[in-house]
């Protein structure tokens, strides 16, 4: 295979950890980096001795790259794949793959459309424990599928603020009540990436969050979005069921903690 130039867009912490792994990949002859934080983007540039930058994504689908590398914040990365494969450039993509119906719509057609790949990257599928299980089920082991739960926490206390904070300026806390079920990839992906299968129906119910910290509240979210933690049970293609939840907030907990008795 012919090694192939890849453009990381978004120097985040996330594509920080990535763009060592495209360097040190024998299939990749560079990489390019975009990024609209100009002191993100000379931080990541010298790091990782990248010498061709780009502010915008705009300038870096005009270069030669092949493929884009979607780094970018969790709600914006359907808009930029379709830009990217409608530009010629193959896609990969942090998850989620899209926040509504219309964008994955969007999605399918500019694959159909250019022909290009594209891969949405749930980093689920490669934990050891998923690999095991997907094994074991694939060699018949495990017998029919029935039912799973699945249950992803990103405690907004246990890093999420300064992911939010860094990169949304002032507006951050409006876009950090960001529903938990736009993003459900890894709790699905460990159940979906085993058994092959789809999720086909779903029923959602959602906590109302009032935590001192204010952000999960409608009237400032940017997403009209007040639930912290969502729980969906699922029927799979295959006839069974899931139950899974996304979790903004971890009960019980030190933050949460009880009074004492
Ligand atoms: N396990 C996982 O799969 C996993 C883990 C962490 C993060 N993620 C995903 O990876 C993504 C990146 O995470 P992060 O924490 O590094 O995000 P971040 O918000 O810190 O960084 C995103 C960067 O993209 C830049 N950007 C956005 N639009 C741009 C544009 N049009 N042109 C140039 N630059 C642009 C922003 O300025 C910002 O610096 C998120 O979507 C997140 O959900 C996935």
């Amino acid at each position: 295979m012919k090694p192939i130039k890849i453009g990381v867009l978004g120097a985040g912490s996330f594509s920080c950890a990535f763009i060592p792994l495209f360097q040190a990949h024998p299939f990749t002859s560079e990489v390019y980096l975009a990024e609209s934080m100009p002191d993100r983007l000379a931080f990541a540039a010298t790091k990782f001795k990248i010498s061709k930058t780009f502010s915008t994504l705009e300038d870096l689908l005009k270069s030669d790259v092949d493929a884009v590398a979607i780094f970018t914040q969790r709600w914006s990365h359907a808009p930029h794949a379709v830009a990217a494969m409608l530009a010629g450039k193959h896609v990969y993509s942090a998850v989620p793959a899209a926040i509504s119906l219309a964008e994955l719509e969007q999605l399918i057609q500019a694959v159909k459309e250019t022909g290009v790949t594209y891969m949405m990257g749930e980093t689920s599928f490669y934990q050891p424990t998923t690999i095991y299980c997907r094994k074991r089920f694939l060699a018949g082991e495990m017998g029919r599928f029935v039912y799973a739960e699945g249950e992803y926490c990103h405690d907004m206390e246990h890093g999420f603020y300064g992911p939010y904070q860094g990169s949304n300026g002032d507006a951050w806390t409006s876009y950090a009540s960001f529903p938990p079920m736009h993003y459900p990839t890894h709790s699905c992906g460990m159940v979906l990436s085993i058994t092959g299968a789809r999720m086909t129906r779903v029923s959602c119910l959602g906590f109302k969050d009032n935590h001192k910290d204010g952000i999960f509240d409608r009237a400032l979210s940017h997403w009209d979005n007040d639930f912290s933690n969502e729980t969906a049970l699922y029927r799979t293609s295959d006839g069974g069921m899931a139950r899974i939840s996304v979790k903004a907030r971890r009960f019980p907990s030190r933050i949460w903690a009880r009074p004492p008795v």
